[in-house]
Formats: structure tokens, C-alpha cells, sequence
């Protein structure tokens, strides 16, 4: 993949649709409903798109959706790809390289997450302080991937690296504040802590879970660290929220099961998409 690949892309969305939002929200597992409740719609269906990667994932159907929440443009990929599904990072990234061309700055990225941390209770959201990448991949290695670092040079400047370098943590403060803040105002009960992004695709096993605990982190997800890494380098601010579908093995008492993940995404998949909405207006009122 190349830069005119992507730029084969962008000229491709841009046609469909001549919303130009600023915030983008990455829709993890059981948050895909919320492009859904938005006005003014156009959905994109992601293997109509040329060039963009499809995910082999039964029922993980990408959709690009272009609309407005209560009058504010906003762009929702919907179904991301794991890395486990292939083993080519670019395929993961590449949403972000299409959110950076086409004017994100502010990224909204969601996943479900194992509970590590023993106050967390299955239906939790947490917002994401700061992360631990255990993937061993990173986007802004030129070994792993060149085609990223190619894409990434041609409009981030070394400038941005630097602060990102020197910054405690890639989740923005601002946001995180502005989360909590209508997070609390509206009664939504919100954990705060370090999600660990690994690969995948297995669940941990207990010893592992122990690890990641002695590690620091408060969740585990196969997801969201490499994206996060490289939408930070583009300059863009970024904002995470982990569900916690489940307690991590050995954590919980009952065996682990993909069921129970859905399961628990759907109870609090309502009160997932206000408190998105909530911050997505908030943002948006500070802009002005
Ligand atoms: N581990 C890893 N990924 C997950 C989990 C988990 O327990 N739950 C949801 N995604």
C-alpha cells in the first residue's frame, strides 16, 4: 500500500459524501450500534472503498458512517480489524491514516476489555489514562512497517514526535477531564486506568492476567495501542474508553467465554453511546 493508494481512498469517500467532520469515533466490539442513531447519514460500506483492508471476521462488516450528532458532523468506523486476523499491521492502521487525511483531530477510540483491576465489575466503562502496548508491533517502527512510516513522513513532522516522546501519556488531559466531568454530571459510573493492548487472539491465561496486574495495567484488550500510537503521531488529540465485558481468567470465578462478552456489551451498550454523545458535545462546545 502506498500514499496514492490512500489518496485513491480519500478521493473515493470524499465523493460519497461532503460532511468534513473533525472528530472520529473508533467503534469497538458492542458499541457498533451507536453510527447507527446519527442524522443525516451516509454509510460506506468498507469494501466498496478501493484499497481499504476487509476483515475476515464473520459479522465484523466495516462501515465508514458519515453523520451528525445533534447538528455536529462526526465520522464512526464501524468494525475495526484485529491484528490477529492477518498479522499485517498497515491493515489495522489503516483507518487511522484514512481519519488523518481526512481532517480528524480529535479521535474517540472504544474497545471491550478483560477487568484486571479487582474493583471492576463486568458492564464498567472505563476511560482510558494510559496504556501499556504488549502487541511487540509499533506503527512507527520502520522495520515492521514501511509503508506506515511512509504515509506518516509525508505529513506529521518530527516536531510532533518529539512532544509525543516527551508527553506522560497519549491520552489527551482535556478530554479525559472533559469525560469525567459529564461523565459524573449525567450519573454515569465511570472507572479510570491502563488498558494493555496484546494480540490475541487467545484470552490469558490466569498466570498471564497476574503478569499484567504486577505490570500495572487495569484492563486487557486486543486492540486499540498501535492505533492510538500512530493517531497521536499524526498530532491528532485522542480520547479511550474500555468496556469491561468480563473479568480477566482467574480473576473471575466463572470460565471465560466470547458470549459473555457480548453479552455484557449489549447491557450497557445504551449508557456507552450517552456518555460518548455527552463528550462529543462538550468537545464540541469548547471548540466554539
Ligand atoms: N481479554 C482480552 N480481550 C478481551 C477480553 C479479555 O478478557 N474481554 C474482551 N476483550
Amino acid at each position: 500500500m502506498s500514499n496514492e493508494q490512500l489518496r485513491e481512498s480519500i478521493s473515493f469517500i470524499q465523493k460519497k459524501t461532503s460532511l468534513r467532520p473533525t472528530i472520529a469515533i473508533v467503534l469497538g466490539s458492542g458499541l457498533g450500534d451507536f453510527g447507527e442513531s446519527l442524522s443525516n447519514k451516509t454509510v460506506i460500506d468498507t469494501s466498496t472503498i478501493p484499497n481499504y483492508p476487509v476483515s475476515t471476521v464473520e459479522g465484523h462488516k466495516g462501515k465508514l458512517i458519515f453523520g451528525k450528532l445533534k447538528n455536529i458532523p462526526l465520522l464512526a468506523f464501524q468494525g475495526r480489524i484485529h491484528f490477529y486476523e492477518s498479522g499485517n499491521l498497515g491493515k489495522v492502521l489503516y483507518p487511522i491514516h484514512v481519519a488523518h487525511s481526512l481532517g480528524i483531530k480529535t479521535l474517540i477510540v472504544t474497545n471491550a476489555a478483560g477487568g484486571i483491576n479487582k474493583n471492576f465489575t463486568p458492564g464498567d466503562l472505563m476511560l482510558i489514562t494510559d496504556h501499556i502496548n504488549l502487541t511487540f508491533l509499533n506503527p512507527l517502527s520502520s522495520i515492521e512497517n514501511n509503508y506506515e512510516l511512509r504515509i506518516t513522513n509525508y505529513e506529521s513532522t518530527s516536531s510532533n514526535l518529539k512532544s509525543q516522546i516527551s508527553n506522560d501519556t497519549f491520552y489527551n488531559e482535556q478530554l479525559c477531564e472533559f469525560a469525567e466531568r459529564v461523565a459524573l454530571n449525567a450519573k454515569i459510573k465511570l472507572q479510570k486506568g491502563v488498558y494493555c493492548g496484546l494480540q490475541g487472539p487467545t484470552y490469558e491465561t490466569a498466570a498471564e492476567i497476574q503478569m499484567l496486574k504486577n505490570f500495572g495495567a487495569d484492563a486487557v484488550g486486543m486492540s486499540t495501542v498501535n492505533e492510538v500510537t500512530l493517531a497521536v503521531n499524526y498530532g491528532m488529540n485522542v480520547v479511550g474508553f474500555s468496556c469491561i465485558t468480563n473479568l480477566g481468567t482467574g480473576i473471575s470465578l466463572t470460565k471465560l467465554s466470547h458470549a459473555e462478552v457480548t453479552e455484557t456489551g449489549n447491557r450497557v451498550k445504551k449508557q456507552f453511546a450517552k456518555l460518548i454523545s455527552l463528550l462529543i458535545e462538550e468537545i464540541n462546545r469548547t471548540k466554539k
